[in-house]
């Protein structure tokens, strides 16, 4: 699948498609023809071309709502990215719906973007915020959903982990909450490139996700809420679009979804998105899953040979999506990162903004390496051979 990504033409090994894919061919393609064809603002004027843009960005909540099976269009906002989404549920919900002593439960594994945000609501009303951790397996065990009680008010979850790696059973988790009348809002991020994501299947009451993760362009991110809930909630952005009528003191709304969606939007993002949904529905998650799991089990067995790496990801394969992080032992992340970019192999080192989790697993910062479809066996062996470079470079030092 090399062939669909123009950039990866070039010998460029790209092992960091948890931090933005590349983007196939019919995506790039799709945003160019938008822009010659049919660029106009969308609800907003009665000309055909304005009409033509409005017609492409109302499509992409209906493309949407069918690729994470929503029960209705109005249930899809767009935002600019995941974080978004998740200050948007903070702010719009969060802020109205929890009082003093109540408590949010996130897992440990959060990235910044669901946490800080709870962070700041939480102080606001009082709230109390509790986390459910890990065990040695990177995975929360059934004794961590017993923090879930009728004190709960929100949940939030990573679908997958930016980190371990670790798949999630939001299922689970969500049938615990609902137990306790709690809202759960679940992160998709680093799960809709790689496996079926069904609202109404896992019953999420929130669910996030951004476009650049799954081959769609940067810029465009996705909220799914409940219509019951979306409909009672505070607007988070306020301005043109949103509104019904406007007085001097007082503003009614407009309806679902462009209550939530202020402003001028980002049509050519959604209609990359949309195409990009269309590149992923063509190929198939089944296909998707088998070619990406053979990868991550030939990835797992050849670190595992390395005896210099420490890793961190759970044992049982079918717990773990694509991502892997390692450290070389006795190297900083960041120093072996910057020797594997003279190699052309591009992976990610750092906290990958989930401070509380390394510090939970006693770490401060790893490599991560990350799959896509377009991956393949070769990209792993030329990481393998240069892990091995930069671990002699190194030994010296160590030795000392
Ligand atoms: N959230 C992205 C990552 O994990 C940027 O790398």
């Amino acid at each position: 699948m090399k062939e669909d990504f123009p950039l990866l033409k070039s010998n460029v090994v790209y092992l960091d498609s948890a931090a933005t894919s590349q983007k196939p061919s019919c995506v790039i393609d799709s945003i160019s023809n938008y822009y010659k064809s049919i660029n106009a603002n969308p609800h907003r004027g009665a000309y055909n071309l304005s009409v033509q843009a409005t017609s492409a960005y109302d499509n992409a909540h209906e493309v949407v709502k069918e690729f994470i099976n929503a029960s209705s269009s109005k249930e899809i906002i767009f935002t600019k990215n995941a974080t978004e989404s998740l200050n948007l549920i903070a702010y719009s919900y969060g802020l109205d719906n929890l009082s003093e002593g109540d408590e949010v439960v996130l897992t440990i594994m959060e990235h910044h973007s669901d946490l800080v945000p709870w962070q700041e609501i939480c102080k606001k009303n009082k709230a109390i915020l509790k986390y459910m951790y890990v065990n040695e397996n990177y995975e929360i065990s059934d004794s961590e959903l017993e923090k879930i009680t009728s004190k709960t008010k929100i949940i939030g979850i990573t679908h997958v982990s930016n980190v371990s790696g670790t798949i999630n059973d939001v299922k689970k988790i969500i049938s615990v909450a609902h137990k306790h009348n709690a809202k759960v809002v679940v992160d998709a991020s680093q799960s809709i490139a790689h496996m079926k994501v069904d609202v109404q299947d896992m019953d999420a009451d929130f669910l996030v996700f951004s476009s650049h993760k799954m081959y769609g362009p940067m810029g465009i991110g996705v909220l799914y809420g409940k219509e019951e809930l979306l409909k009672n909630m505070t607007p988070f952005l306020m301005g043109g679009d949103m509104i019904e009528y406007v007085y001097e003191q007082d503003t009614s709304y407009a309806e679902l979804p462009q209550r939530f969606e202020a402003g001028t939007q980002n049509v050519e993002g959604a209609v990359g998105l949309v195409e990009a949904i269309n590149y992923i529905n063509k190929i198939g998650y089944d296909k998707i899953r088998e070619h990406e799991r053979e990868l991550l089990k030939y990835s797992r067995s050849k670190l595992e040979e390395l005896d210099f790496l420490e890793l961190y990801y759970p044992k049982n394969i079918d717990n773990h999506s694509s991502v892997i992080s390692f450290n070389i032992k006795g190297v900083h992340p960041h120093d072996a990162s910057s020797i594997l970019d003279t190699m052309n192999i591009c992976v990610r080192s750092g906290n990958h903004c989930a401070q509380p989790f390394l510090r939970s697993l006693g770490i401060d910062s790893t490599l991560r390496m990350s799959l896509a479809i377009y991956n393949d066996k070769s990209d792993i062996d030329h990481l393998v051979d240069a892990l091995i470079k930069v671990n002699k470079m190194f030994e010296k030092y160590k030795e000392s």
